[in-house]
């Protein structure tokens, strides 16, 4: 794999401001952001005249504490463009999550809006090492998803040739990157595997091909993981981290030097981690969950939303803005096994550990007589496809997940292909305990 480093002259100004000028546009913007709301979105109006707060109480960037929260639930329960703060006609561009549970979430976006999209997702290719006149290949759909289009209009704010081919069909992505030769590929971690398993199939080399980095987000993956697809292809895989209620993909990215963390892109979005339980706010370096407020956000200006994801804030590295730590999870990701928090990532670390087993898993629960079980659906390798290699394997995963995870699982290990394929975000879990 090829080193890659930034060029200092490509970099925008605020990316190697000093912390001071940072905090100094933060606070700016919070107060400009927090006065537009209020004035703006009936609803804003609403809950900080109920909580007893106005825009003009924010003296410091720690007086947001006294805001309240806003959660997904307030979009379902406004939807759908009760919580924007211009008119629909002032909207550029409406985006929707797929919503598996009610009904959508519903976001807006003003020109303003998605130009500084592109801005901040130009910013992160470039951090993962791309650059103008890159051939980009967009493997996130696109649609009502923030991915696809997200990643596109960033590709080309940046200089670069996008090809805009969205998740599915994997025969045919494995032939556009054989025939037009990307050097990024913008995907999903567990899509990567799919076209991963393709190339073989088609007795390609993935380590011959084109690809020099890749640029992996919208699910939680882990570092074996990232290990695994760069010896695989060769390749530097960097990873992307956002969501839509915030603006959609680029609200924190790695840097392709370090790739120690994402640098959250702080004077658009302002991070805070609270105690998912008390909701206080927690110091630098303390675990827990992911809050956000938009700092420049006209359409829909989203004050300290409560993501559920769960991390720490970590001190700039590469780059002066705060690092946030992988995310390992979910809070409503979290399994909860008999007494003990399992996250699907813990059991993707584990599998990727077995030399005769793939990284395609799913996890089943069920419940007989009142006792909660997990059984994981992993497949072998080809190369440890018979009867007796396949046990092995089964007995090794499940020794590892019961000595470092803790919970006691039921493995079976599938032929290569059994286990169900993602063409965008994987479905790690399979909960089936309320229905029996
Ligand atoms: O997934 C936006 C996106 C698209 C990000 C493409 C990166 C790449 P939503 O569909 O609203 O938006 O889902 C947001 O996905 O709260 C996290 O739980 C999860 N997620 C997104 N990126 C990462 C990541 C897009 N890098 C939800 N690591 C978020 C872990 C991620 N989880």
């Amino acid at each position: 794999m090829v080193s890659l480093e930034p060029c200092p002259g490509d970099l925008e100004a605020i990316e190697i401001a000093s912390r001071d000028e940072i905090s100094g546009l933060q606070l700016e913007r919070m107060t400009w952001s927090l006065a537009h709301a209020y004035e703006n979105s009936p609803f804003y109006r609403q809950r900080f005249d109920e909580a007893g707060v106005h825009p003009s109480d924010l003296k410091t960037l720690s007086d947001l504490a006294k805001f309240p929260f806003t959660t997904k639930t307030d979009l379902r329960d406004t939807y759908p463009f009760g919580m924007f703060a211009v008119p629909r006609e002032k909207l550029a561009r409406i985006h929707a999550s797929s919503g598996t549970t009610g009904k959508p979430t519903v976001v807006g976006y003003t020109q303003k809006d998605i130009d500084t999209w592109a801005t901040v997702v130009a910013r992160s290719i470039r951090a993962s090492g791309g650059r103008a006149g890159d051939l980009v290949h967009v493997a996130y759909g696109y649609g009502l998803f923030t991915g696809g289009l997200g990643a596109h209009y960033g590709a080309e704010k940046l200089g670069c040739t996008v090809v805009p081919i969205s998740g599915g069909m994997t025969e045919r992505q494995v032939t556009l990157i054989q025939d037009f030769k990307p050097r990024i590929i913008m995907v999903t971690p567990s899509y990567m595997l799919s076209i991963l398993d393709e190339f073989r199939r088609q007795g390609v080399d993935p380590r011959e091909s084109s690809l020099a980095v890749g640029i992996f987000g919208a699910e939680p993956w882990t570092n074996a993981m990232r290990e695994e697809i760069e010896q695989a292809f060769d390749m530097h895989a960097v990873d992307i981290y956002g969501l839509s209620e915030v603006m959609g993909p680029g609200v924190a990215n790695e840097c392709v030097e370090t790739k120690d963390g994402l640098h959250i892109w702080e004077d658009h979005f302002y991070p805070e981690i609270i105690d998912p339980e008390t909701g206080a706010v927690l110091p630098d370096g303390e675990r827990g969950e992911l809050v956000f407020t938009t700092l420049t956000k006209e359409g829909l200006p989203i004050i300290r939303y409560r993501t559920r994801d769960l991390t720490r804030l970590l001190p700039g590295s590469a780059r002066t803005m705060r690092r946030m730590e992988k995310v390992t999870g979910r809070s409503d990701d979290m399994i909860i096994l008999r007494g003990v928090n399992v996250f699907p990532t813990q059991i993707e670390e584990q599998i990727l550990k077995c030399r005769g087993l793939a990284p395609h898993f799913q996890i089943e629960l069920t419940r007989a007589d009142r006792m909660d079980k997990m059984i994981v659906h992993v497949e072998c390798t080809d190369d440890a496809a018979d009867d007796g290699a396949r046990a092995g394997s089964a007995e090794e995963l499940a020794h590892h997940i019961k000595s470092i995870v803790g919970v006691s699982t039921t493995i079976e290990v599938h032929t290569p292909g059994a286990v169900a394929r993602s063409e965008g975000k994987a479905k790690r879990v399979v909960d089936k305990r309320l229905k029996q």
